[in-house]
């Protein structure tokens, strides 16, 4: 419980901290909550003058304080309308702040902690716990201020008309906070496990969306949608229960108001019987209790409200408290000179004792290896021996947990990721599509580019004739509801991207898998053009892209089993070998069987 409790004040001082920026708003909404709690009073005070005069008969003074009651009426209102107004653009402004400040977190995390997410659940961290968190800060806390000041006001003018009917209201203000405490404490776990069942709900649809394809494929609806069920069902298991708390506590609230009421009817009306007191006052308590109730009952779901904030503060802070990528130290002190040159392209890459894993298991145990530059660098060997991991590496998408990667001699780790990363360009088997235009998603390959070299990039991939097939060429849109794109149309235009980037070091992850031998032969032709006079490395499963490669490591559970040139290992007769045989005599049963 102990450390609990300090976890929370450490989430709220963290959204404090992150508020920073908009204290000057919140003074302003306290100043604002301030002349509210005074022309609260105000009222209060004219309409026992007003009751008072009209029982007294006295008409100048009925008037003027009409009036009076005028004026304050129209500066609450003012005040008011401008506190809703600001903590309304306060709302908007200050979550916004905070969910572009969380994607610029999720844009620098290590994949490996990224990883760790269904993605349906990143997004609702951005999402949801955002703006419910910041409500914790914009709402709870000026309200906390605001309430505080409104009571004490309240009080303070109570008690000066009437010391034991102010009982009546103090009663109704304590008791209710008092009342809750129970309810808050079951309320909050039930907060919780409501949000991490919502969250579940999420993934589940996103997969209906998602893989719509495969869950047609494979008969999957009745699965989802029992799973669905299920979901639905467990929510409903925490909803129910918690709108049962709810509505008792509400009630509870409702009664105790009642009594007061009646406390403050029955010992007034004794009072002005016995002429102690006279008759505005009480209309002046009745409105006072009726008005206080308001920030009291607000003041005891505060804990509660600000629970469910802190708790989505505590899903956003996971997130903002993710290491960022290379946030250890440099490898070795480097001169910018050799910087430059290593990421120059013309340096030779190597491996050295290179062990690796994205969890526990090491898929990469102590690779010695080097990369020649402008030279084609191919891998081999069964799926799952790391291959892929390989390439990430040298992309720096993870950092080797053992050993050392070296450009030019220049540890990787010693060189800033965004020039590192700037050379490189990484077609893989399944491309990866923005959401936009075919134009904007060959110019994610270099921002900066012309509209000229776009069209140069598109020819030399060999999309641009059919780019300008499309209803509206380079400014068709492609996604959802735009455009669907063939396998060898996607893998095209991923190309166009890559060589608009003008890379030196060229990472190409089995890029024609995915084709049939048609688009196959395209898009080979197409690599070929992007990998003249470039460093590549190249995982490719079909013989005819490997064994023109200069040098082919075969890699299997994570070691090199074999390396040489096609000549070489097929000399060996080892497991490259036997590879080769293997898919010669499957693609000679697939002929004779085909035709
Ligand atoms: N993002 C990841 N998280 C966890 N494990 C992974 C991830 N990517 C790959 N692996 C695992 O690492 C091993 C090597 O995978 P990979 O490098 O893709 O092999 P290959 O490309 O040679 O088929 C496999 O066992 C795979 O399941
Ligand atoms: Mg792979």
């Amino acid at each position: 419980m102990d450390i609990k409790q300090r976890r929370l004040s450490a989430i709220l001082g963290g959204l404090l901290k992150l508020a920073r920026p908009y204290w000057g708003w919140y003074a302003v909404l306290c100043a604002l909550a301030a002349v509210s709690s005074f022309t609260t009073v105000g009222v209060a005070e004219t309409l026992r003058r007003i009751i008072n005069a009209a029982t007294d008969r006295d008409s100048s003074a009925l008037a003027s304080n009409i009036g009076f009651a005028v004026v304050i009426v129209i500066i609450d209102a003012l005040a008011n309308f401008c506190s809703v107004y600001l903590a309304g653009v306060l709302e908007f402004k200050s979550t916004a702040r905070l969910q572009v400040s969380l994607l610029g977190r999720l844009l620098n995390v290590r994949m490996k902690d990224l990883d760790r997410y269904h993605s349906a659940d990143l997004i609702s961290r951005v999402d949801d716990s955002v703006p419910v968190a910041q409500q914790g800060i914009n709402q709870r806390l000026v309200e906390l201020v605001g309430n505080v000041m409104q009571i004490v006001f309240l009080f303070t003018y109570l008690l000066s008309l009437q010391g034991f009917l102010t009982l009546g209201t103090l009663v109704i203000c304590l008791l209710i906070p008092f009342i809750m405490l129970p309810f808050n404490a079951k309320m909050r776990g039930y907060y919780i496990r409501r949000q991490q069942v919502e969250t579940a709900q999420q993934q589940l649809i996103q997969d209906t969306v998602q893989g719509a394809e495969v869950v047609r494929a494979f008969s999957l609806a009745p699965k989802l949608q029992g799973q669905f069920t299920e979901r639905v069902k467990q929510y409903l298991n925490i909803h129910i229960p918690l709108t049962r708390i709810e509505a008792v506590g509400f009630n509870m609230n409702f009664t105790v108001i009642l009594g007061g009421i009646l406390y403050i009817l029955g010992y007034g009306g004794y009072l002005v019987i016995h002429g102690r007191l006279d008759v505005g006052a009480i209309a002046a308590f009745l409105i006072v209790t009726e008005q206080i109730t308001n920030p009291a009952s607000r003041l005891a779901m505060l804990w509660t409200t600000l629970q469910t904030s802190l708790a989505q503060g505590s899903r956003l802070f996971e997130v903002m408290d993710l290491p960022e990528e290379r946030s250890g130290a440099a490898a070795e002190p480097v001169q910018p000179d050799d910087v430059e040159a290593a990421v120059g392209g013309a340096m030779p890459i190597s491996l050295e004792g290179v062990s690796f894993g994205y969890g526990e298991e090491r898929v990469l145990r102590g690779v010695n290896l080097t990369i020649e530059p402008a030279k084609v660098t191919a891998f081999a060997g069964p799926s799952g021996g790391g291959k892929s991991t390989l390439l990430q590496l040298l992309l720096t998408s993870y950092e080797p947990d053992e050993g050392i990667i070296r450009a030019g001699g220049v540890p990787l780790s010693s060189i800033p990721l965004k020039s590192w990363r700037s050379q490189i360009a990484y077609v893989s088997q399944e491309p990866y599509l923005f959401s936009g235009s075919l134009y904007d998603n060959i110019l994610w390959g270099a921002p900066g580019a012309s509209r000229d070299e776009v069209v140069r990039s598109a020819q030399l991939a060999g999309i641009h004739d059919f780019i300008m097939r499309t209803p509206q060429q380079y400014e068709t849109l492609i996604g959802e509801r735009g455009l669907t794109l063939s396998g060898g149309e996607r893998q095209r235009l991923s190309i166009a991207r890559a060589f608009i980037r003008e890379p030196k070091l060229l990472l190409l992850d089995e890029p024609t898998a995915a084709l049939d031998s048609h688009n196959e032969e395209i898009v080979q032709h197409a690599l070929g053009e992007l990998m003249k006079g470039r460093t590549t490395v190249v995982i490719a499963h079909r013989l005819s892209t490997i064994q023109n490669a200069d040098r082919i490591f075969f890699l299997e559970a994570g070691r090199i089993a074999e390396q040489g040139t096609h000549q070489q290992l097929m000399e060996l007769q080892g497991k490259y070998y036997a590879m080769v045989e293997a898919s010669l005599s499957g693609s000679r049963a697939a002929v004779s069987s085909g035709g």
